[in-house]
């Protein structure tokens, strides 16, 4: 893989708590993932992207982190991960991990230390307000679960700020030590041999908070920093960031002003996520177009990151009322899915009735656009969700290998389990799961690995252009192309139900012999692009010219 491997990477996301228990104790841990590599290697993932490996009272998922330069010893020890990334190298997959600094556990000893007398060394190190800020009861993340960001502490006698929960006291970017101290964690698990890391909440990290202005002004200058540093140390590491923020303000977190990609490299696209969300819900591409058309121009070597599901809720927010009512009302209809009030805590294929044509359609449709994809575990089995678990948990259930107790997942009392396996009729492990999808050929699993080969063959799908092709299109279908140096593809995805055929002959002067290379079904030769016919709810990836 090149120095950009990240533009040609099929990145995996998955929390190592419950993917693979080895010792039996009931949480999946290093040597799990480790014996599941070559499931990894043989879906076609290049890259894991780990959920917080480190240790943590684990009161958000791991997100509340109290030692950055350790592994959580209920996932196993620094050896095991040194071992991981040994081990995921033979196979050609690298490894990048989450970097949640925008805050730490309260129980972090900064944290214990900071509060505990003005003279602590990292007293600093945290945002503090004498008195209670007005505007403290703004900002929430996670309203109905947090109240306010600002929260008084009875030892320091103090406000400190929380972004998040109210365990998560948020770090002081404006303090260089602890600027220093980011960049030491990233040079530590570098030299580990970490490709690079997903950033947590980066809007609220260069966040320079002060008491009262709930629109602080935020630092970017510690991004460029950042990516100086990560890039002397190890010159091909990524940065992937988790910022959803409006579109106009996310080439900033790319780039400075002069043009170039000196910051992130890749952002996570909330907006596309959504707007995929809205046109599966409508059945209807123009959201998607709509997406494309209104995505800023991106500074060379700066990429995005598709994902229909990832460990948290899928977030409406940037929708419109009436969008995001249509979005609840088709894939969210009771309250319980719903979650914040702007989002779904449900799994892709609950949410489109388990139905494998639309299934298909939408990870073709997200896997085909400009990006890099991110798929989440389980997904690629149709895993559904446990919507009796308490918010984000629902869709956050172990993996499900076999029809095995606990779904292969661990050999411990299913009551010790770190959270229980899916049961339920429709997608309980017994029904969905990949031992009895790994030998068959017209499984999801087989299915998925079939469109991530087709996909590494086309290089210009990640890195190259991506437009929509604007010609008098059918009802419910999206025509979309990708080129680049190497070649040129066209897709075209029925958003609808119905059958629907259209005319591309105006492409058809740069076609050399065209061919499906995936469809939903067996079509007709596409000849001359005149007349090219997609089932409902159907999907034609062709491939029109190659020149390398
Ligand atoms: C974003 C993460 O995706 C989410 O899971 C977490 O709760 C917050 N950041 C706080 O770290």
């Amino acid at each position: 893989m090149s120095d950009r491997w990240y533009t040609k990477a099929v990145v995996y996301c998955l929390d190592i708590d419950t993917f693979a228990d080895s010792n039996g104790d009931g949480c999946g841990d290093i040597p799990g993932l480790i014996g599941r590599l070559d499931y990894l290697a043989r879906l076609g993932v290049t890259c894991i992207w780990l959920n917080p490996i480190h240790p943590s009272p684990d009161r958000d998922d791991g997100y509340d982190v109290a030692d950055f330069y350790n592994v959580d010893p209920r996932f196993g020890n620094l050896g095991d991960f040194a071992e991981l990334l040994h081990q995921a190298g033979n196979r050609g997959i690298k490894v990048i991990i989450d970097l949640v600094v925008n805050h730490t556990s309260d129980k972090h000893p900064w944290f214990v230390s900071a509060r505990s007398s003005p003279d602590s060394p990292y007293r600093d190190w945290y945002v503090w307000s004498e008195t209670a800020p007005p505007d403290r009861k703004q900002g929430m993340v996670f309203p109905g679960e947090q109240t306010e960001t600002w929260s008084y502490d009875r030892t320091a006698k103090l406000w400190y700020y929380h972004r998040f929960y109210d365990f998560q006291p948020d770090l002081n970017i404006k303090n260089p030590a602890v600027r220093e101290e980011i960049k030491k964690i990233c040079a530590f698990w570098l030299q580990l041999g970490v490709a690079g890391f997903r950033m947590d909440a980066v809007p609220f990290i260069i966040e320079e908070t002060d008491p009262g202005n709930p629109d602080s002004p935020k630092d970017f200058g510690f991004l460029t920093e950042l990516r100086q540093h990560i890039q002397w140390r190890k010159s091909d590491a990524v940065l992937l960031a988790e910022a959803n923020v409006e579109p106009a303000q996310l080439v900033t977190y790319f780039g400075d002003e002069g043009g170039s990609s000196n910051r992130i490299h890749m952002l996570f696209d909330f907006m596309l996520n959504a707007k995929m969300i809205l046109a599966l819900a409508r059945e209807d591409p123009e959201p998607i177009i709509d997406a494309l058309r209104d995505t800023p121009k991106l500074p060379p070597g700066g990429q995005w990151a598709t994902f229909l599901r990832n460990h948290d809720e899928i977030d409406l927010s940037r929708l419109t009322a009436e969008q995001r009512a249509d979005v609840f009302a088709k894939f969210g209809p009771d309250e319980n899915m719903q979650l914040y009030g702007r989002g779904i805590r449900r799994r892709l294929a609950p949410m489109l009735g388990n139905d494998r044509r639309r299934l298909e359609l939408a990870y073709a449709l997200q896997f085909s656009l400009r990006g890099t994809p991110v798929l989440r575990y389980g997904e690629e089995i149709g895993m559904g969700d446990d919507l009796a678990l308490e918010g984000r948990d629902a869709i956050r259930t172990p993996m499900q290998w076999s029809g095995l107790p606990n779904a292969g997942f661990s050999t411990a009392d299913p009551a010790d389990l770190v959270r229980p396996v899916v049961t339920d009729d429709g997608f309980g492990y017994e029904k969905v799961n990949v031992t009895l999808q790994r030998h068959d050929s017209s499984s999801l699993l087989s299915w998925f690995e079939r469109m991530i080969r087709t996909l590494r063959e086309a290089p210009e799908i990640g890195s190259g252009t991506c437009s929509h092709v604007d010609v008098p299109a059918p009802r419910g279908l999206l025509v979309h192309r990708a080129d680049d140096g190497t070649g040129t593809m066209l897709f075209l995805h029925n958003l609808g139900p119905d059958e629907v055929t259209v005319d591309l002959s105006s492409v058809a002067g740069e076609a050399e012999m065209p061919n499906d290379v995936l469809a939903d079904a067996e079509y007709p030769d596409p000849g001359k692009l005149d007349d090219l016919r997609v089932s409902g709810h159907g999907y034609r990836w062709i491939r029109l010219r190659r020149t390398a």
